[in-house]
């Protein structure tokens, strides 16, 4: 399972990638204007410093919402770092998009996917990444890892190669889950990768282990 970091923090992206566990970036334009970054030229160039700390995937949104303006964008953003995955939103000129960067062989990442015919698209249309939001729809009462496993049956129906990347992940037990149903990535925030350390049993233990080894060494 690839885990991705789903911020534009640099200092979290350097700390997530100091783990050593990182496969990737996620990022959309809400998450861009958190950090304060605007401005065509500011995005573009953060872009290029994500990619400088990460050697993996990174997700870069188009603003567009039209077919030739998706496009503009997306191989625009493309030609920024061999990195960078273009993320385009599940919409009509959103799909047909994707099916132009696929013959041309620009990686994409459908986002903004709420349901499993929305993946089907996706995948029929030569997505690299689709983004199911999980976290966002247990916030509306609907099961998001529910999802996840319609998703899996319906790609291995038919040997579809898009990677499901579960997107809107929340806490540890997201990807926990994730993990067991299959899905190919998690992108996450910093705070849900550093708790999958935690355990007490395993801070106990290593007190102990470190507390004997000091009377040993005192004797
Ligand atoms: C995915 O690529 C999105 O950036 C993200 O996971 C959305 O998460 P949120 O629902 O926490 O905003």
């Amino acid at each position: 399972m690839k885990f991705f970091i789903d911020t534009a923090n640099l200092d979290q992206i350097r700390e997530a990638n100091d783990l050593g566990v990182l496969d990737g970036v996620t990022t959309n334009p809400s998450l861009m204007a958190k950090e304060g970054i605007s401005g065509t030229e500011r995005v573009r160039k953060h872009y290029v410093d994500i990619c400088s700390i990460v050697d993996g995937d990174v997700s870069a949104e188009v603003i567009a919402t039209d077919y030739e303006g998706i496009i503009k964008e997306g191989e625009e953003l493309a030609k920024l770092h061999k990195n960078i995955v273009v993320k385009v939103p599940m919409i009509r000129d959103g799909i047909k998009a994707i099916k132009y960067f696929t013959q041309k062989g620009i990686r994409t990442n459908c986002t903004l996917v709420f349901s499993a015919g929305q993946a089907l698209l996706a995948a029929k249309a030569g997505a690299t990444y689709v983004s199911p939001f999980i976290g966002r729809l247990d916030d509306v009462s609907t099961d998001g890892l529910a999802l996840i496993e319609d998703i899996r049956t319906i790609y291995d129906n038919y040997g579809y190669d898009t990677e499901i990347l579960a997107a809107s992940v929340r806490h540890p037990m997201h990807i926990i889950d994730c993990a067991k149903i299959g899905a190919d990535v998690a992108t996450c925030p910093l705070s849900a990768i550093v708790a999958l350390l935690k355990h007490p049993l395993t801070d106990s233990g290593l007190a102990q282990f470190l507390a004997d080894h000091a009377k040993a060494a005192a004797k």
